[in-house]
This record gives structure tokens, sequence and C-alpha cells, in this order.
């Protein structure tokens, strides 16, 4: 299965595309995970977007594309989730060239739908794991012990884009430059809405039925 998960910034991307990688024993691709990671490791490309990172703007494109064409050349027979990425109608539209020139598709698109007061709130309570990459919150998923990883038990950090000022420019960005993305995949009858604004599990429920339906009818 290929699979592309849209949804604004704190929407619950990540936490969900873990529990979809998981289930179906897919590669979970993040462009924003694998930039942070290139910002860590001090590379060229890392060094070109911490700018556009910490302001909440988007990397520009070139870099992204061939950055995430790179990652899904690695990706197993099981196939792929897409977090993150696509996020601008020009990443799309070469998404989908690439698949084809190697005649594939993507087979579902979801949409996490959540109101921007709520996700605004989540970013600014998220705190996550430098050392093994897990996800907390202040108020909704706490860990065992205060400000510590209950996996691996590194010190958490708050993400520097998750400050109030960032994050009101990343739901703009988000507005202007990723919601279009919804127009261009909607014709697809593989396009889900998903009530994101539920418990993590719930909103894993609503897209594993989702998926599972999908599964029986290409069966
Ligand atoms: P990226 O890392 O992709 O950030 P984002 O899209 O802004 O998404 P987030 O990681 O903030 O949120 P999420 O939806 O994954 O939510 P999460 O599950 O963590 O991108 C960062 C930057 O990189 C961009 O601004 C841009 O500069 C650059 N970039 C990345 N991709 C790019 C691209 N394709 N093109 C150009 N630039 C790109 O959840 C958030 C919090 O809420 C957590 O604390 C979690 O515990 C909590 N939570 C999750 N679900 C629920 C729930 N159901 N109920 C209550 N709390 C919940």
């Amino acid at each position: 299965m290929r699979l592309v998960l849209l949804g604004s910034p704190g929407a619950g991307k990540g936490t969900q595309c873990k529990h979809i990688a998981a289930q179906y024993g897919l590669l979970h691709l993040s462009s924003g995970d694998i930039l942070r990671n290139q910002r860590a490791e001090g590379t060229n490309l890392g060094k070109k977007a911490q700018k556009f990172m910490d302001s909440g703007v988007l990397v520009p494109d070139e870099l992204v594309i061939e950055m995430m064409a790179k990652a899904i050349k690695k990706v197993p027979a099981a196939g792929f989730i897409l977090d993150g990425f696509p996020r601008t109608l020009n990443q799309a539209i070469e998404l989908d060239k690439s698949l084809g020139r190697n005649g594939q598709k993507i087979d579902a698109i979801l949409n996490l739908n959540v109101d921007d007061k709520v996700v605004a709130k989540r970013m600014t309570g998220r705190r996550s794991c430098p050392q093994c990459g897990a996800v907390y919150h202040i108020e909704n998923l706490k860990p065992k012990v205060d400000s510590i990883c209950d996996r691996c038990g590194t010190a958490l950090l708050q993400r520097p884009d998750d400050s109030q000022q960032v994050v009101a420019q990343r739901l703009k960005t988000y507005h202007q430059q990723t919601e279009p993305l919804v127009d261009y995949y909607k014709h697809n009858s593989n396009f889900f809405d998903i009530d994101a604004d539920r418990e993590p599990d719930e909103v894993s429920a609503l897209i594993f039925e989702k998926l599972d339906a999908l599964a029986k009818c290409e069966a």
C-alpha cells in the first residue's frame, strides 16, 4: 500500500503514521523527521533547511522533492506512508510523475481534520525525545517521569518551531500552500476525510476501518 497522510501541523500525522505503519507493515516516511535528522548530522541539506524550518515556512520544493525521491527508492514491497509530503501542488505532481515512471500510484489519501485552535494547543504542549523520536504532550500524553522519555530515559525537548509565534506562521503556511492539495486529491475515489479531533486510538480506528475496507476491495 502507498499512502499519503494530509493534515495541518499538529493534526496528529506523526502519531497516526506510527500506528498505521505498525498495523500494515509500511515504512513511515516523514519529511520533517528526515529534515531534522539532516540538521542533526550537519549536512548541507540540513544547513540549507534550518532557516526555513525555524521560521515556519516551507523548505524549497527542489530540495524536498529530491530528498523524498531518494527515500522512496528504498521502500520495501509492503509500501509506505508519507507524512508531511507532499506539501505543495508541485510536490504532489512530481510525486505522481515519479511513481508513474515505475508503474506505481498512491493507493489512498487520508486527510486529518482538526480545528486550528486545537492543533495550536497540541503543538505548543508537544515534547519530543531527541534520542528515539518518541512524542509526548504536557497534558494529553504525559511521560511517566516528568520531562523524561519513557522508552530511553533521555530528557525531552520542545521543538524550536513549536513556539507560539512559529506555530501561527506554520498554520498560515499550511492554509496557503498545503490545504489546496485537498482539491488536488479529493477526486481520487480513495480520498478519505478523517475526524482527528478525537482520542488518538479513536482516530486510528477510523483510519483502520477505511484501509481494511480498501484492502478487502482490492483482494
Ligand atoms: P513537520 O515535522 O512535517 O511538521 P508538521 O507538518 O508541522 O507536523 P507536526 O510534526 O508538527 O505535527 P503532526 O501532525 O505530526 O502531529 P503529532 O502527531 O506530532 O515539518 C516541520 C517543518 O519542516 C515544516 O514547517 C517545513 O519547514 C519543513 N518541511 C517538512 N516537510 C516539508 C515539505 N514536504 N516541503 C517543504 N518543507 C517541509 O502531534 C502533535 C501533538 O499532539 C503531540 O504532542 C501529540 O502527542 C498530540 N496529539 C496527537 N494526536 C492527538 C489527539 N488525537 N488528541 C490529542 N493530542 C494528540
